[in-house]
């Protein structure tokens, strides 16, 4: 909202003004202009006595009557039949009103009329200001709404495609920060386990984080809020008994609770506005239209995580009853898949890359279902016929995993996990860089499982062992680059506490 009261243009139609000084014209015989509240012409009748030099004639006097605009409401100039009066909205000026008459009389009767009349266009004028003022007022209110409305229908959509309870509250607060302009701004979330309230973020204007804090279930003015699910206004927490200092300053706090229903999922706090000003109820209503989308998306996101760690949970149900066939390589998927989500990560792919190479590390041995079990659990060592059975498991996952949507992007993965660098490797030969990375990361997260457990032929060799082992097939079997990106993670000991 702009401060201050609207330009006279908005205020009354500029054919609205002309009708209006054009009846006043025809019926006296005097010339008008009306000037904005920087003494801009806004509208001179013509012809009239009131020409735009005779205007600039008198300048300093027109300038003077913008001073005593407010303290005298008509003004005559001391030489010439020229009356000023100001124009007012809700007591402020807009603009002024000059009205000049054809000929100064000599009586004071005469000059009274004129005065009288003078003052009788300004008060039609001020009528017309004031029904402007109330039609400016609903229009004004009806741009808001739609802005209001374009704005949570962009906010709705931003929000649809999230399933980060982060990257909601990263666009939430840009939203906030886009329609209310705030010292400071944090977005508490409610920790399902504790009942507590746990900023995801808080932020200064200037766009700095402020540390990360926790109020306890039902604490300060965020806890009563979230507790009656009603948002609170408060002028001076330093008033409030209730508030608890959060690690910035803060004097006005306006806070909205995000709610589904009964459900409080967490709340949006804004505090002190830069100018001072209070916070209004419309900068509530916003934010509560804020919270309202946010809370969906909130909810949306949990949702989605239930249903994911449902997904996962049976996934690896399915593969430890695979491995679980022999015993030998019990846990061998999960430990294949926490490996890899490691290298992939030291390899500094995205969180999302990262869980997909994690459920595909999961998969890759899931074909092995296929492989009979006098080949897969023989002590001896394979004919080769047997080992021509036990290289098709790679294809067997594939078959398997193609039956499953949601899998359709690791398929490849898994096909070529067992590709060597060099292209010695199966199925289908490939080298170098032609192997998928998230193959090559799976294929060294296996061999160093496989190097150390223990088998029906072998003991488990040591890790120290496996690293060198590893290291000495670098560009032969392995990826350099992944190698080099294991031996970091294991010099971090990133692989202790692996499931055994
Ligand atoms: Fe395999
Ligand atoms: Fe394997």
């Amino acid at each position: 909202m702009k401060d201050g009261p609207p330009k006279m243009t908005a205020l009354i139609h500029p054919e609205r003004l002309e009708k209006f000084v054009n009846q006043v014209v025809e019926n006296n015989p005097v010339s008008v202009a009306v000037l904005g509240a920087q003494g801009e012409p806004v509208l001179t009748s013509v012809p009239g006595l009131l020409p735009a030099d005779e205007l600039a004639r008198y300048h300093d006097w027109v300038r003077s009557c913008f001073n005593q605009a407010s303290s005298d409401p008509m003004l005559r100039h001391p030489m010439i039949p020229l009356y000023a009066a100001p124009l007012l909205c809700q007591g402020s000026p807009v603009g002024l009103l000059l009205v000049r008459f054809r000929q100064d009389p000599a009586d004071a009767e005469t000059r009274h009329q004129n005065e009288r009349g003078a003052r009788q266009i300004r008060a039609h004028l001020q009528d017309l200001i004031a029904a402007g003022y109330e039609l400016f007022n609903l229009s004004s209110e009806i741009v808001r709404n739609y802005e209001e409305l374009a704005l949570l229908q962009d906010l709705s959509v931003k929000l649809s495609a999230q399933s980060d309870p982060l990257r909601i509250c990263e666009i939430v607060t840009e939203e906030v920060r886009t329609v209310l302009q705030a010292r400071n701004l944090s977005i508490l979330l409610t920790d399902p386990k504790t009942g507590d309230f746990v900023s995801m973020i808080a932020i200064g204007r200037d766009g700095r984080r402020h540390r990360p804090f926790r109020l306890g279930s039902g604490e300060g003015i965020t806890g009563r809020a979230a507790e009656t699910g009603q948002p609170l206004i408060v002028c001076d927490v330093a008033q409030d008994p209730g508030f608890v200092p959060v690690g910035y300053p803060i004097t006005s706090l306006l806070c909205v609770p995000m709610t589904l229903g009964r459900k409080t999922m967490g709340t949006i706090n804004v505090s002190d506005k830069p100018d001072g000003a209070e916070f209004t109820t419309y900068d509530l209503k916003l934010v509560m239209a804020i919270a309202a989308e946010a809370a969906v998306a909130l909810e949306n996101a949990r949702l989605f995580v239930e249903v994911k760690d449902l997904f996962l949970s049976t996934v690896k149900s399915l593969v430890m009853s695979i491995d679980a066939k022999d015993p030998y390589t019990h846990l061998h998927s999960l430990r294949v898949s926490e490996v890899s989500a490691i290298l992939a990560e030291e390899l500094g792919l995205p969180p999302s890359d990262v869980e997909q190479i994690k459920l595909a590390a999961l998969l890759h041995d899931v074909g092995k279902i296929g492989v009979p079990e006098r080949v897969l659990l023989k002590p001896d060592k394979l004919t080769r016929h047997e080992w021509e059975a036990m290289k098709q498991h790679p294809l067997l996952s594939v078959q398997i995993l193609e039956q499953v949507k949601q899998f359709s992007h690791i398929v490849k993965w898994v096909r070529h996990e067992h590709e060597h660098y060099n292209g010695t490797g199966y199925p289908d030969h490939l080298e170098g860089d032609a192997i998928p990375l998230p193959s090559r990361i799976i294929s060294v997260a296996d061999a160093f499982d496989a190097i150390t457990s223990d088998r029906c032929y072998r003991k488990g060799r040591s890790e120290d062992v496996a690293v060198a082992l590893l290291k000495k097939d670098s560009g032969i079997q392995f990826d350099p680059d992944v190698i080099r990106a294991f031996v970091s993670a294991f010099e971090k000991s990133r692989f202790k506490g692996l499931p055994e």
